[in-house]
């Protein structure tokens, strides 16, 4: 029996197939199930290099890092083996009332990294770390004798995940309605997405700028005695569109911040550790947030650990008497888990060995050679680049009058969402694409070698180009 026949036999459960005992027990995220219900689905049983394998031996090529976390793929590699390595020395000790080792030498190396910040506070993911984060700011100001100041400034647009905090700083209505009457009230400042997500925009990427930052400045003047943090994400945001700050926005943001006494927090759970090419994006934008949060690639993209980082002045206004009630009371389960710390700490060295952030720039530049070719397609409005991260928006003219055509987002097609069409035509040519709204996504895995990325390319052309030829 080959290997291919091996895991199909392994793979059945009581001789039912895996996508039929998918669809009797799970519930998928985001996922509409009745459609989901219907689809011929893939189970992935086991990884191959930078492929997910399926029940049937298919091999699909990770083209969204699994959720934006992967780094160095599926095979064994020495972060998956640090990892186990951990799991049998200590597979866990709590963090509250103990300390435990690997947590403190990945502090003392994540603050290494992280200019300005003085501590860090470890959770699950990312989600939860941008919880604490808000959290932190508004007992900050409390501490302070400033409990008036307990609301968040956020951007359009912006996305931090999907508790009913973030929710309501990062809210997109298409998601998050069912959840309104939960949601805490936020400020919402434009962000430079607001503009360039309008297939009409005619501003240019400065103008953009200064609208934003004058938009932003009028809210701070007014409202800067009630706003403990403003909050976004560092150097682009992804859900909202694949929309990458233009130069010196995140740098202005930064300096308003300051200027009217408002605590900056950073989302970097998408962005950091080399998704824009930089392994610290906040230092890459020269901003100086008060509160920054790291996820995802952190680990490699294994294990559920995130991270909220503060700089010391911050906490230090949580020390106090124990009945002035000072302290931050937040904490999970699995905060500081070992074997996640393990991932992070061989992750970075792995990093460090491979030169990886170079590699990445280096394969930046290629991919911006490759998305030139993009350009003489009707249906692409614009490619939007940086690092590994490319969104590819497709938008088809319609006429509103004899007169006039007006370009739209091309969102469907024959009645089928663009994601759930992508994802549907590239499983068929052995390649796992997304789509957000109208915008093709390619974010590959951070180590993905450059052979493996042209393919990623060439499947996301082979579609747009079947797209135009119908
Ligand atoms: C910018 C940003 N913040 C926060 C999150 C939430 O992270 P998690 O899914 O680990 O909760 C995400 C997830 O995609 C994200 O992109």
């Amino acid at each position: 029996m080959n290997k291919k026949e091996s895991y199909k036999k392994n793979s059945k459960i009581n001789n039912k197939s895996l996508v039929y005992l998918d669809k009797k027990y799970i519930w998928h995220p985001y996922t509409q199930m009745k459609i989901w219900n219907k689809q011929d689905n893939v189970v992935i049983t086991h990884g191959d290099g930078f492929y997910l394998v399926s029940e049937n031996g298919e091999k699909y090529l990770d083209g969204i890092a699994n959720m934006w976390c992967s780094v160095w793929g599926y095979s064994s590699n020495p972060v998956i083996e640090a990892t186990r390595r951990q799991f049998q020395e200590l597979p866990h000790s709590t963090l509250f009332g103990l300390g435990n080792k690997p947590s403190i030498v990945l502090a003392k190396k994540l603050l290494n990294l992280s200019n300005g910040m003085g501590k860090i506070f470890y959770s699950d993911n990312g989600s939860t770390a941008m919880e604490v984060a808000l959290k932190i700011a508004v007992q900050y100001w409390k501490n302070k004798q400033f409990p008036k100041k307990n609301k968040f400034l956020s951007l359009e647009n912006g996305y931090h995940g999907d508790t009913i905090a973030t929710m309501s700083i990062g809210y997109v209505d298409k998601y998050f309605n069912p959840y309104k009457s939960l949601l805490i009230r936020t400020f919402k400042a434009p962000a430079p997405s607001s503009f360039e997500n309008n297939l009409d925009n005619i501003l240019t990427d400065s103008e953009i700028v200064d609208v934003c930052i004058e938009k932003t400045e009028y809210l701070l003047e007014k409202y800067a005695n009630n706003i403990a943090a403003f909050v976004m994400e560092s150097g682009a945001q992804i859900a909202g569109g694949v929309s990458i700050y233009p130069n010196t926005y995140q740098k202005k943001i930064s300096q308003l911040c300051k200027k009217y006494d408002v605590l900056l927090i950073l989302d970097e759970i998408a962005t950091g550790f080399g998704r824009l090419g930089n392994m610290i994006e906040y230092l890459a934008q020269d901003s100086k947030p008060d509160i920054v949060c790291y996820g995802k690639a952190l680990n490699g993209g294994y294990f559920p650990i995130a991270v909220t980082l503060t700089t010391d002045e911050i906490y230090k206004e949580f020390f106090g008497n124990y009945d002035e009630n000072k302290q931050l009371f937040h904490g999970h389960t699995y905060t500081g888990h070992p074997a996640g710390c393990a991932a992070c700490i061989a992750n970075l060295e792995l990093y460090a060995k491979r030169n990886l952030i170079h590699e990445i720039r280096n394969n930046a530049n290629h991919l911006k050679k490759r998305l030139k070719t993009f350009e003489d397609f009707k249906s692409v409005h614009k490619i939007r680049h940086k690092g590994l991260l490319v969104g590819i928006e497709l938008a088809r003219e319609v006429e509103i009058s004899t007169r006039k055509r007006k370009k739209q987002p091309l969102s469907f097609i024959d009645g089928l969402a663009l994601n759930t069409y992508i994802m549907r035509e590239s499983l068929k040519r052995g390649v796992f694409l997304r789509s957000l709204g109208h915008i093709v996504t390619l974010i590959p895995p951070l180590a993905m070698p450059r052979n493996q990325l042209d393919i990623l390319i060439d499947t996301a052309y082979d579609i747009i180009k079947s797209i135009e030829e119908r």
